[in-house]
């Protein structure tokens, strides 16, 4: 079969409500996609009517991907993931572009979880810049203390010093800086 861009097409949604029974398609592709640990329905539902978040959806008839994203003062991506038997077609990398493309001189940003390789190689793919977290910031997967990625795309003349990863103030290795 011949998968062409055009045929996919990127949604926006303020609220959850409008989704309607689309949402079940979402979970769907969320279970598939964390098999070790989802989001559930109401996650979801929080999540998309959180201030300042908004859900993408890419697809035809179906959807087939999604991004959740806050956004201010930066783009931040709380959430992707494309359908497992979607991906390799470059739906995620719609979902990114389009970002990009409303992104109005803000950076974007996304954390990835050490262990997930195909996502880093993803978003370097996306011309995001990769550093690694360090010691309290991994806050996002405390239980399993596993290092996080932050994933960054700065707009043309975006401010360098907007730019700057300070270091935690719990940093392991705090004692060593005076
Ligand atoms: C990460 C994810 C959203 C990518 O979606 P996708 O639609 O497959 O991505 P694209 O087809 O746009 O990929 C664009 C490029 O990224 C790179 N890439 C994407 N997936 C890759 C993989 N598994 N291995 C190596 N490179 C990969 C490739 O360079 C690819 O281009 P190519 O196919 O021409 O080689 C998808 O793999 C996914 O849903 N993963 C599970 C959920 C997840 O980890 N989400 C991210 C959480 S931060």
């Amino acid at each position: 079969m011949n998968f062409r861009h055009e045929d996919y097409k990127v949604k926006y949604y303020k609220y959850a409500s409008a989704l309607g029974t689309k949402l079940n398609r979402i979970l769907e592709i969320e279970r598939l996609s964390f098999p070790e640990g989802h989001w559930n329905e109401e996650d979801f539902k929080r999540v998309i009517d959180y201030q300042d978040n908004y859900l993408l959806t890419v697809g035809s008839d179906d959807i087939y991907g999604f991004l959740i994203l806050n956004s201010k003062p930066f783009l931040d991506i709380w959430n992707l993931a494309v359908h497992p038997e979607f991906r390799r077609r470059g739906l995620g990398s719609i979902l990114i572009n389009c970002l990009i493309e409303n992104s109005r001189g803000r950076k974007i940003q996304a954390k990835v979880r050490e262990k997930n390789l195909n996502a880093q190689k993803f978003f370097r793919a996306q011309k995001f810049r990769g550093s690694l977290l360090k010691g309290d910031e991994t806050y996002d997967y405390p239980d399993e203390y596993e290092e996080t990625y932050i994933f960054e795309w700065l707009p043309e003349n975006y401010q360098q010093k907007n730019n700057l990863i300070l270091p935690s103030t719990k940093n392991r290795i705090k004692q060593y800086f005076s």
